[in-house]
Protein backbone atom coordinates (compact mmCIF):
# COMPACT_ATOMS: atom_id res chain seq x y z
CA UNK A 1 0.00 0.00 0.00
CA UNK A 2 2.97 2.77 0.85
CA UNK A 3 4.93 1.32 -2.56
CA UNK A 4 1.29 2.37 -4.52
CA UNK A 5 0.71 5.58 -2.27
CA UNK A 6 4.69 6.26 -2.70
CA UNK A 7 5.03 6.65 -6.73
CA UNK A 8 1.50 8.40 -7.03
CA UNK A 9 2.98 11.11 -4.93
CA UNK A 10 6.55 11.12 -6.09
CA UNK A 11 6.23 12.16 -9.53
CA UNK A 12 8.32 13.30 -12.76
CA UNK A 13 8.66 17.16 -12.88
CA UNK A 14 7.86 16.98 -16.81
CA UNK A 15 4.05 16.08 -16.18
CA UNK A 16 2.10 18.07 -18.59
CA UNK A 17 0.23 20.47 -17.44
CA UNK A 18 -2.28 22.40 -19.27
CA UNK A 19 -0.80 25.66 -20.77
CA UNK A 20 -1.71 28.95 -19.25
CA UNK A 21 -0.72 32.70 -20.61
CA UNK A 22 2.47 33.64 -18.08
CA UNK A 23 1.54 36.06 -15.14
CA UNK A 24 2.72 39.36 -15.80
CA UNK A 25 4.46 40.16 -12.27
CA UNK A 26 5.65 36.23 -11.32
CA UNK A 27 8.45 36.48 -8.70
CA UNK A 28 9.13 32.81 -7.61
CA UNK A 29 9.35 29.57 -9.71
CA UNK A 30 8.24 27.64 -6.29
CA UNK A 31 9.57 29.96 -4.06
CA UNK A 32 12.67 31.51 -5.88
CA UNK A 33 13.13 34.10 -7.83
CA UNK A 34 13.82 36.15 -11.70
CA UNK A 35 16.96 35.01 -13.35
CA UNK A 36 18.92 36.53 -16.38
CA UNK A 37 20.54 34.53 -18.67
CA UNK A 38 24.01 35.66 -18.16
CA UNK A 39 23.69 33.87 -14.93
CA UNK A 40 22.57 30.96 -16.26
CA UNK A 41 24.40 30.64 -19.70
CA UNK A 42 24.30 26.60 -19.53
CA UNK A 43 20.04 26.57 -19.86
CA UNK A 44 17.87 26.05 -22.48
CA UNK A 45 14.69 25.01 -23.40
CA UNK A 46 13.25 21.74 -25.26
CA UNK A 47 10.86 22.18 -27.86
CA UNK A 48 8.61 19.24 -29.51
CA UNK A 49 6.92 20.50 -33.04
CA UNK A 50 3.21 21.62 -32.79
CA UNK A 51 3.77 21.67 -28.92
CA UNK A 52 2.68 25.14 -27.29
CA UNK A 53 4.53 24.93 -24.29
CA UNK A 54 8.43 23.99 -23.72
CA UNK A 55 7.76 20.46 -21.87
CA UNK A 56 11.54 20.45 -20.25
CA UNK A 57 14.67 21.97 -19.95
CA UNK A 58 18.40 20.68 -20.76
CA UNK A 59 21.83 21.84 -19.91
CA UNK A 60 24.68 22.60 -22.51
CA UNK A 61 27.27 20.49 -22.32
CA UNK A 62 29.36 21.30 -25.27
CA UNK A 63 28.69 23.12 -28.85
CA UNK A 64 26.57 20.43 -30.26
CA UNK A 65 25.39 18.36 -27.20
CA UNK A 66 23.02 19.29 -23.93
CA UNK A 67 21.81 17.12 -21.12
CA UNK A 68 18.29 16.38 -20.04
CA UNK A 69 16.25 13.79 -17.92
CA UNK A 70 15.23 10.82 -19.77
CA UNK A 71 11.82 10.60 -18.43
CA UNK A 72 11.61 13.71 -20.92
CA UNK A 73 13.83 12.54 -23.82
CA UNK A 74 11.47 8.92 -23.98
CA UNK A 75 8.78 10.34 -24.76
CA UNK A 76 10.28 12.62 -27.99
CA UNK A 77 11.66 11.77 -31.94
CA UNK A 78 14.50 13.55 -32.36
CA UNK A 79 12.97 14.58 -35.86
CA UNK A 80 10.52 16.41 -33.95
CA UNK A 81 12.52 18.38 -31.30
CA UNK A 82 14.71 21.35 -31.29
CA UNK A 83 16.31 23.61 -28.20
CA UNK A 84 15.84 27.42 -27.65
CA UNK A 85 19.28 28.52 -26.18
CA UNK A 86 20.32 32.35 -24.88
CA UNK A 87 17.32 33.52 -23.74
CA UNK A 88 15.83 33.92 -20.09
CA UNK A 89 12.18 34.52 -21.76
CA UNK A 90 9.76 31.23 -22.46
CA UNK A 91 9.46 30.27 -26.16
CA UNK A 92 10.89 33.88 -27.35
CA UNK A 93 14.13 35.14 -28.28
CA UNK A 94 17.36 33.00 -28.23
CA UNK A 95 18.23 30.87 -31.10
CA UNK A 96 16.44 27.88 -31.99
CA UNK A 97 18.81 24.67 -33.29
CA UNK A 98 16.99 21.55 -34.25
CA UNK A 99 18.30 17.91 -32.58
CA UNK A 100 19.69 15.31 -34.74
CA UNK A 101 19.88 12.73 -32.12
CA UNK A 102 18.22 11.89 -29.06
CA UNK A 103 20.03 9.23 -26.36
CA UNK A 104 18.10 7.69 -23.44
CA UNK A 105 20.22 5.80 -20.58
CA UNK A 106 19.40 2.13 -21.19
CA UNK A 107 18.98 1.61 -18.00
CA UNK A 108 16.21 4.12 -17.69
CA UNK A 109 13.20 3.06 -15.41
CA UNK A 110 9.61 4.82 -15.63
CA UNK A 111 8.79 2.97 -12.77
CA UNK A 112 11.63 4.08 -10.31
CA UNK A 113 12.99 6.78 -12.36
CA UNK A 114 16.40 5.48 -11.75
CA UNK A 115 19.15 6.45 -14.37
CA UNK A 116 17.12 9.31 -15.62
CA UNK A 117 19.32 10.73 -17.55
CA UNK A 118 19.73 11.22 -21.64
CA UNK A 119 20.98 13.31 -24.46
CA UNK A 120 20.12 15.32 -27.46
CA UNK A 121 22.60 15.98 -30.18
CA UNK A 122 22.13 19.33 -32.16
CA UNK A 123 21.97 19.03 -35.67
CA UNK A 124 24.12 22.29 -36.06
CA UNK A 125 26.42 23.96 -33.35
CA UNK A 126 25.63 26.34 -30.49
CA UNK A 127 27.91 29.75 -30.50
CA UNK A 128 29.32 30.11 -27.23
CA UNK A 129 29.12 33.72 -26.11
CA UNK A 130 27.71 35.70 -22.87
CA UNK A 131 24.82 34.11 -22.96
CA UNK A 132 25.33 30.71 -24.37
CA UNK A 133 27.57 28.59 -22.20
CA UNK A 134 28.60 24.79 -21.58
CA UNK A 135 28.84 23.92 -17.84
CA UNK A 136 31.20 21.55 -16.52
CA UNK A 137 30.06 17.75 -15.39
CA UNK A 138 30.46 17.16 -11.80
CA UNK A 139 33.26 13.99 -10.77
CA UNK A 140 32.23 13.68 -7.56
CA UNK A 141 28.79 14.25 -5.71
CA UNK A 142 28.57 17.77 -4.05
CA UNK A 143 29.43 17.63 0.28
CA UNK A 144 25.92 17.85 2.26
CA UNK A 145 24.90 21.01 2.88
CA UNK A 146 26.29 22.50 -0.52
CA UNK A 147 24.15 25.37 -2.12
CA UNK A 148 23.11 24.46 -5.47
CA UNK A 149 21.49 26.34 -8.14
CA UNK A 150 18.28 25.05 -10.02
CA UNK A 151 16.35 26.45 -12.80
CA UNK A 152 13.88 26.57 -15.04
CA UNK A 153 10.61 27.81 -16.80
CA UNK A 154 8.49 25.79 -14.81
CA UNK A 155 5.35 26.04 -12.84
CA UNK A 156 5.65 28.96 -10.30
CA UNK A 157 3.31 26.26 -7.45
CA UNK A 158 1.74 22.75 -7.88
CA UNK A 159 -1.44 24.33 -8.33
CA UNK A 160 -1.74 27.34 -9.79
CA UNK A 161 -0.22 26.07 -13.24
CA UNK A 162 0.86 28.76 -13.82
CA UNK A 163 4.08 29.42 -16.45
CA UNK A 164 6.49 31.97 -15.92
CA UNK A 165 7.72 34.46 -18.66
CA UNK A 166 11.50 34.83 -17.02
CA UNK A 167 13.46 32.18 -15.99
CA UNK A 168 13.59 31.33 -12.38
CA UNK A 169 15.93 30.13 -9.76
CA UNK A 170 16.39 29.10 -6.65
CA UNK A 171 18.81 27.77 -4.29
CA UNK A 172 18.88 24.29 -2.51
CA UNK A 173 20.96 22.68 0.03
CA UNK A 174 22.41 19.54 -1.13
CA UNK A 175 21.09 16.81 1.30
CA UNK A 176 21.80 13.53 2.60
CA UNK A 177 21.28 10.47 0.61
CA UNK A 178 18.43 9.65 4.21
CA UNK A 179 16.93 12.51 3.41
CA UNK A 180 15.98 11.48 -0.15
CA UNK A 181 12.84 9.61 -0.69
CA UNK A 182 12.25 6.36 0.33
CA UNK A 183 13.17 4.76 -3.88
CA UNK A 184 16.60 5.93 -3.37
CA UNK A 185 19.48 4.58 -5.78
CA UNK A 186 22.84 6.04 -6.62
CA UNK A 187 22.09 7.50 -9.63
CA UNK A 188 20.35 10.12 -7.48
CA UNK A 189 21.04 12.75 -5.61
CA UNK A 190 18.91 14.95 -3.56
CA UNK A 191 18.63 18.60 -2.59
CA UNK A 192 16.00 21.02 -0.99
CA UNK A 193 14.02 21.78 2.57
CA UNK A 194 12.28 19.36 4.09
CA UNK A 195 9.60 21.50 5.19
CA UNK A 196 10.17 24.13 2.43
CA UNK A 197 7.90 25.39 -0.71
CA UNK A 198 11.54 26.25 -2.59
CA UNK A 199 11.61 23.73 -5.07
CA UNK A 200 11.63 22.51 -8.85
CA UNK A 201 7.48 22.00 -10.47
CA UNK A 202 6.52 20.68 -13.51
CA UNK A 203 8.22 21.77 -16.72
CA UNK A 204 11.28 21.85 -14.64
CA UNK A 205 12.52 18.36 -15.58
CA UNK A 206 15.54 17.84 -17.11
CA UNK A 207 17.18 21.35 -15.90
CA UNK A 208 20.01 21.78 -14.34
CA UNK A 209 21.33 21.77 -10.69
CA UNK A 210 24.29 23.42 -10.50
CA UNK A 211 27.23 24.01 -7.78
CA UNK A 212 28.74 27.22 -9.35
CA UNK A 213 29.94 26.21 -12.46
CA UNK A 214 29.25 22.39 -12.00
CA UNK A 215 26.56 20.48 -12.83
CA UNK A 216 25.88 18.07 -10.09
CA UNK A 217 21.86 17.32 -10.73
CA UNK A 218 19.50 17.04 -13.63
CA UNK A 219 15.91 17.76 -12.51
CA UNK A 220 13.89 14.87 -11.88
CA UNK A 221 10.70 14.53 -9.60
CA UNK A 222 9.10 15.35 -6.57
CA UNK A 223 6.32 15.71 -5.03
CA UNK A 224 3.53 18.49 -4.89
CA UNK A 225 6.86 21.26 -5.93
CA UNK A 226 7.92 21.51 -2.39
CA UNK A 227 10.10 19.60 -0.10
CA UNK A 228 13.02 17.44 -0.83
CA UNK A 229 13.59 17.33 -4.92
CA UNK A 230 15.77 14.20 -6.67
CA UNK A 231 17.56 14.56 -9.17
CA UNK A 232 19.72 12.82 -11.80
CA UNK A 233 23.14 12.22 -9.92
CA UNK A 234 25.47 13.42 -12.96
CA UNK A 235 28.73 12.82 -10.94
CA UNK A 236 27.59 9.05 -11.16
CA UNK A 237 26.35 9.32 -15.12
CA UNK A 238 29.60 10.92 -16.18
CA UNK A 239 30.86 7.94 -17.84
CA UNK A 240 27.38 7.21 -19.53
CA UNK A 241 27.49 10.80 -20.50
CA UNK A 242 30.98 10.84 -21.84
CA UNK A 243 30.72 7.04 -23.47
CA UNK A 244 27.74 8.75 -25.86
CA UNK A 245 29.29 12.43 -26.45
CA UNK A 246 32.28 13.51 -27.70
CA UNK A 247 32.75 17.06 -25.28
C1 LIG B 1 10.38 39.13 -12.92
O1 LIG B 1 10.24 39.11 -14.32
C2 LIG B 1 8.94 39.44 -14.77
C3 LIG B 1 8.91 39.20 -16.27
O2 LIG B 1 10.00 39.79 -16.91
C4 LIG B 1 8.64 40.87 -14.39
O3 LIG B 1 7.34 41.22 -14.82
C5 LIG B 1 8.75 41.02 -12.88
O4 LIG B 1 8.56 42.37 -12.51
C6 LIG B 1 10.10 40.54 -12.39
N1 LIG B 1 10.11 40.54 -10.95
C7 LIG B 1 11.07 41.12 -10.25
C8 LIG B 1 10.95 41.04 -8.76
O5 LIG B 1 12.01 41.71 -10.78
C1 LIG C 1 7.28 14.75 -36.35
O1 LIG C 1 8.24 14.31 -37.33
C2 LIG C 1 7.67 13.48 -38.32
C3 LIG C 1 8.82 12.96 -39.17
O2 LIG C 1 9.63 14.01 -39.62
C4 LIG C 1 6.66 14.28 -39.11
O3 LIG C 1 6.05 13.46 -40.12
C5 LIG C 1 5.59 14.80 -38.16
O4 LIG C 1 4.70 15.64 -38.85
C6 LIG C 1 6.21 15.57 -37.02
N1 LIG C 1 5.19 15.93 -36.06
C7 LIG C 1 4.90 17.20 -35.78
C8 LIG C 1 3.85 17.40 -34.73
O5 LIG C 1 5.43 18.14 -36.34
C1 LIG D 1 6.74 2.79 -19.04
O1 LIG D 1 7.19 2.37 -20.29
C2 LIG D 1 6.45 1.29 -20.83
C3 LIG D 1 7.16 0.79 -22.07
O2 LIG D 1 7.46 1.84 -22.94
C4 LIG D 1 5.02 1.75 -21.09
O3 LIG D 1 4.26 0.70 -21.61
C5 LIG D 1 4.43 2.24 -19.78
O4 LIG D 1 3.15 2.79 -20.00
C6 LIG D 1 5.30 3.27 -19.13
N1 LIG D 1 4.81 3.55 -17.80
C7 LIG D 1 4.73 4.78 -17.32
C8 LIG D 1 4.31 4.90 -15.89
O5 LIG D 1 5.00 5.78 -18.00
C1 LIG E 1 11.33 23.65 9.10
O1 LIG E 1 11.75 22.60 9.96
C2 LIG E 1 12.85 22.98 10.79
C3 LIG E 1 13.32 21.76 11.55
O2 LIG E 1 12.22 20.97 11.97
C4 LIG E 1 12.40 24.12 11.72
O3 LIG E 1 13.49 24.54 12.52
C5 LIG E 1 11.95 25.31 10.85
O4 LIG E 1 11.46 26.34 11.66
C6 LIG E 1 10.88 24.88 9.87
N1 LIG E 1 10.60 25.97 8.95
C7 LIG E 1 9.36 26.32 8.63
C8 LIG E 1 9.25 27.42 7.67
O5 LIG E 1 8.38 25.75 9.08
Amino acid sequence: MMWVLFFAAYVPFALAFPYQQPESDSTRISGGSNATIREIPYIVQINVDGSKTSDCDASIISRLWVVSAAHCLSRMRAANVSIRAGTDKFMRGGVVIRASNIYVHPSYSNITQDYDIGLIRLASPLTIGPNIASITLATKKPAVGASAVVSGWGDLDSTSETIPTQLQKVALPVVSDLECPPVYTPRMICAGYRNGSRSPCYGDSGGPLAVRRTLVGVVSHGRDCAGISVYANVANLRSWILSIASI
